[in-house]
């Protein structure tokens, strides 16, 4: 069999280029015993891939010169010759940017496709949705009449933030880059007030959607956002840092908070997540996740790009804006 695969060519110095991919194809080798065969159906694409792109600054090593693009994928056992994984079985993990992955079965989770389709589980009901989930709910610690305000709130981790602590009673408060994005928030996701942070100043937004301050701020963009949000923090606020998309092309000279000072007066706690610390409790979650979308109380949007040739335009989307919904492509 021949497996088509994304490989890292070389490393971006700021922005990523076409070029720093290559898509080659070579024989699958045979499965040796313990071994399972998946063909990918899915390959989710996320913002964390600009750093795994770089040599290792991030919190997991970056991917080699030549070895096949570190993604979360997901799809079919189609040969298994392992106890633990049946062939027509779903599964997803690290399978790489490619058509099939060869895996010891360690580090693969079992999909429950009746609980929703495959790109499902890259996106609410897999690693970002996990990452909204314990993000808001073990380190936000929303309580009924919070008012929280979440950048970057259009994306699959924003939007489920902000539903989620609608459900929990909050004021939910996003910003977006665009009118559409802040409309599918309003209309679609039920946030109470949003500020297109192109053409709206969110310090002034901020003081009107929020006049007594945020109780939780959600950073998914980092840069001046934060030092924004900090300056609007209520007394006893939590600040979770979540990623800072708009720092990733330039991680050598990252822009660091000014307005820290805020953290003092406000009594706030300021704090991150890694969505893998909670890698135990995710099949709780996702069953709660996916009892909310029944429910109709949770919308998840994606967007869906057929064709592994695609992978280095429509990766380059996630720092452009031009993603409305979870990135993912179909293989
Ligand atoms: N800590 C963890 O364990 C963990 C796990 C998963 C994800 N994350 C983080 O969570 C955040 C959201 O992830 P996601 O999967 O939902 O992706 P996402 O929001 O779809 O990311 C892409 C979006 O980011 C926005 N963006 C891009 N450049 C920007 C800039 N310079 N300034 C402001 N916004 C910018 C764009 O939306 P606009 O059109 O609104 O600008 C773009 O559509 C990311 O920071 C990611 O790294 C963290």
């Amino acid at each position: 069999m021949i497996n088509t695969k994304v490989i890292l060519k070389s490393r971006p110095k700021r922005l990523i280029e076409n070029n720093n991919f290559d898509i080659v194809t070579e024989p699958l080798a045979d499965l040796q015993p313990n071994e399972v065969l998946v063909q990918i159906e899915a390959i989710s694409l996320d913002p964390a891939m600009r750093g795994w792109m770089d040599e290792g600054t991030t919190y997991i090593k970056g991917v080699s010169i030549g070895a096949v693009m570190r993604s979360f994928s997901a799809g079919k056992v189609i040969r298994s010759k392992n106890d633990m994984f049946k062939e027509g079985e779903y599964v997803s993990g690290l399978l790489g940017a490619q058509q099939y992955s060869i895996s010891n079965g360690e580090n693969l989770t079992k999909l429950n496709i009746s609980k929703g389709k495959v790109s499902l589980h890259l996106g609410i009901l897999g690693m970002p949705g996990m990452t909204a989930y314990f993000g808001l709910l073990e380190k936000g610690t929303p309580k009924k009449e919070d008012v929280i305000y979440i950048s970057g709130a259009a994306g699959i981790v924003g939007s489920t933030v902000g539903q989620i602590a609608k459900i929990k009673g909050c004021t939910v408060i996003g910003s977006a880059g665009s009118d559409e994005k802040c409309q599918y928030l309003l209309n679609e996701c039920g946030f109470d007030k949003v500020i297109n942070y192109k053409t709206e100043d969110i310090d002034e937004k901020l003081k009107e959607y929020a006049p007594e301050g945020i109780h939780i701020y959600y950073d998914n963009v980092g840069g001046p956002t934060l030092d924004i949000a900090l300056a609007n923090l209520a007394k006893g606020a939590r600040v979770v840092i979540c990623g800072a998309i708009s720092q990733y092309n330039n991680m050598n000279n990252i822009y660091g908070p000014k307005n820290y000072m805020k953290i003092v007066t406000a009594r706030g706690h300021l704090t991150g997540i890694i969505v893998f610390d909670y890698a135990e409790d995710w099949p709780n979650a996702i069953n709660e996740i996916s009892n909310w979308i029944n429910e109709k109380k949770i919308f998840a949007k994606e967007h869906l790009i057929h064709g592994l040739e695609k992978f280095p335009e429509s990766l380059k989307m996630l720092y452009t804006g031009e993603n409305f919904g979870k990135l993912v492509l179909m293989v």
